[in-house]
């Protein structure tokens, strides 16, 4: 959802501005534009992709040391030039760029209106340069002392960067729900939404908090102060990330890439959690919850999404594993229904974002109930994660393919480790199960690079169903959750209409879906259910639909049964998510690259929704 990215220094801002915003197209994003200052204001931006920007600009002069750049998500109002970011007030002097939604915008615009003044854009964003500006020209005070109190006006989600022409040493920029980061430099600062356009060129950064204000200023410095008028210190951190993981390292798509590092990732989310030597889980973030998670009344899973799918994983692992009743809803749903909630609930956000709206309101209002909060985030110092009261992240390192693919299997990782470490707290489990259990997690990675080797005859089934337009994916148990993740998968990059089932239901109404055009996919490994599963096979086969079966490797009996197999290794039924998402995230991978969809950054999905 909208980048936000920002330079003042003495650098020429417009290369950084761009390759700042190329650091962002994985949010997902329907136009782009940039402002530079250089004596006057320079705003050019249009609809389409950064490449369509840059041809914008191409002949123009970008010459200037300070400017704001912006990749926009459409909400108010259609993707065109007009409704494209940067924003300017009617002088031209100020310039605003905005990610989330100003929610009063229509009584503001109303108000601004009666005052004569004439609005171009349908966006809520244009509303805001124009009150700065109304501001600005009537109380005469300083500038970031106006945008402060045109926040105060404003009520809703936001990070927003303003430039002004007669203030071209310094930026302001404000954040209420939206991300927002600052990267300082040598006599240079750099904004952006998250640090990916940052650094490369430092690692020293400051996180605003929630309703904070900041000031870059050549002169003065860094400054931050609350909308209502408290001066905060800024605390100033040092970026781990890498560059490296920003690249596409040799492959085709961030996608691909990062479907291959699951071995690794799954990895580095166990390290230094799971001990095998000593045969405990340690969990450090979430340890001093122990007793609270082992007496909680339930637990309350929250999250979005394929985040979600991993919520529901989770709960089958958490009540099967620990036996402690677990809830798993949609935050979108959760916070808007007056949910009965008990201070000795355990409520877990799961977001690899760790700036999903939804679900950061969720938490918000569940913490306001006193529940206990616990993030499982993969975004070092999100908004979730700074929210939660405790947390465990899931050091999948950054995930830019919009389908979300290494950030699920860490956050199975995480709740694999708290089933465990509870069970093993609990007692809830035979010893001779946990100790299989803990040799099973420690040898997923290497499974799942088994799992991979079968890419090229997946690739070969997608190449037959490329065509599609319907697909049905059934699991049963805990591998319900991995067949809806699969259908998600398929639907987000490859535009094909696809449902997960629990395989029993497909009897109560998607069974008339099938026939011979339409592939079902099912989720069949020796364990678990399989007798089951072999049924609904049956189900599917006499009513001559077509079965694409993931099964354990050597079931010679699925496949003879299956039109076309896809093995994996064999492994506790708990751990099978872990293995089956592999195959299904790289059929959907295949299928969208042969339909020619653009398979990092599909249409209209976003990778960070920051608005409800
Ligand atoms: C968006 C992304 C999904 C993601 C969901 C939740 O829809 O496209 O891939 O699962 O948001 O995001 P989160 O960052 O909270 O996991």
């Amino acid at each position: 959802m909208c980048g936000i990215v920002a330079y003042l220094g003495a650098k020429e801002a417009s290369p950084i501005l761009i390759n700042g915003l190329k650091r962002l197209e994985y949010r997902g994003y329907d136009s782009a534009g940039i402002a530079l200052l250089n004596g006057g204001m320079h705003v050019y931006k249009t609809r389409g992709k950064v490449s369509d920007l840059e041809g914008l600009i191409e002949d123009k002069d970008l010459s200037g040391t300070t400017g704001i750049a912006h990749t926009r998500w459409a909400t108010h109002g259609e993707p065109n030039d007009i409704n494209a970011h940067p924003h300017t007030s009617p002088n031209g002097k100020i310039s605003l760029i905005h990610n989330g939604i100003i929610e009063n915008y229509a009584i503001l615009k109303e108000e601004l209106k009666q005052r004569g003044y004439v609005f171009t854009s349908d966006t809520d964003t244009e509303v805001l340069v124009y009150l700065i500006q109304d501001i600005y020209e009537h109380e005469k005070t300083d500038f970031a002392e106006t945008v402060r109190l045109a926040l105060s006006q404003v009520t809703g989600a936001y990070a927003i960067v303003v430039l002004s022409q007669e203030n071209p040493d310094m930026l302001v920029a404000a954040r209420k729900g939206s991300p927002l980061v600052v990267g300082i430099g040598e006599g240079e600062y750099f904004m952006a939404s998250d640090a990916a356009p940052i650094v490369e060129y430092t690692r020293q950064v400051v996180y605003p908090g929630e309703e904070e204000i900041v000031v870059v200023s050549l002169k003065d410095g860094l400054k931050i102060m609350t909308i209502a008028k408290t001066e905060k210190t800024p605390y100033i951190q040092t970026l781990e990330l890498n560059l490296t993981a920003l690249e596409k390292g040799g492959f085709p798509h961030f996608m691909l890439k990062e479907i291959y590092e699951q071995p690794r990732t799954v990895r580095d989310s166990m390290r230094g959690r799971l001990n095998m030597e000593q045969g405990l889980v340690v969990l450090g973030g979430i340890q001093d919850y122990t007793r609270k998670l082992l007496n909680a009344r339930r637990i309350i899973i929250v999250g979005c999404g394929t985040s979600w799918h991993a919520g529901l994983v989770g709960e089958y692992l958490i009540e099967e594993l620990a036996r402690i009743p677990v809830e798993v809803e949609y935050a979108s749903e959760f916070r808007y229904r007056n949910p009965i909630i008990f201070e000795d609930d355990i409520v877990i956000a799961i977001s690899q974002s760790g700036e999903t709206a939804d679900t950061l309101a969720a938490i918000e209002m569940a913490k306001a109930k006193g529940a206990t909060i616990l993030g499982i985030c993969n975004v070092v110092g999100s908004s979730i994660a700074r929210a939660s009261h405790a947390g465990s992240y899931t050091h999948a390192g950054p995930e830019i393919g919009v389908a979300s693919t290494k950030a699920f299997t860490s956050q199975v990782t995480i709740l694999t480790l708290l089933a465990l470490m509870l069970a093993e707290k609990k007692g809830s489990l035979a010893a001779s199960r946990y100790y299989r259990l803990l040799h099973e997690l420690n040898s997923i990675p290497e499974k799942i690079e088994k799992a991979l080797k079968a890419n090229e005859d997946i690739k070969k089934i997608a190449e037959i169903f490329s065509k599609t337009s319907n697909a049905l994916y059934l699991g049963r148990g805990i591998n319900f959750p991995v067949a809806l993740e699969g259908a998600l998968k398929l639907k987000e990059i490859s535009y094909i209409h696809a449902e997960g089932y629990p395989a029993a239901e497909m009897k109560h109404g998607p069974i008339a879906l099938i026939d011979a055009e339409m592939p079902v996919l099912v989720i069949a490994t020796r364990k678990g259910h399989y007798d089951k599963m072999v049924s609904n096979i049956q189900e599917v086969k006499a009513r001559k639909g077509v079965i694409i079966a993931i099964v354990s490797e050597g079931d010679d009996n699925v496949e003879s049964m299956a039109d076309y197999s896809i093995e994996i290794p064999e492994t506790d039924e708990m751990l099978v998510p872990l293995l089956a998402t592999i195959p299904l995230q790289l059929l959907s991978y295949h299928m969208a690259l042969i339909r020619g969809c653009n398979v990092d950054q599909p249409r209209n999905l976003a990778k960070s929704v920051t608005v409800e």
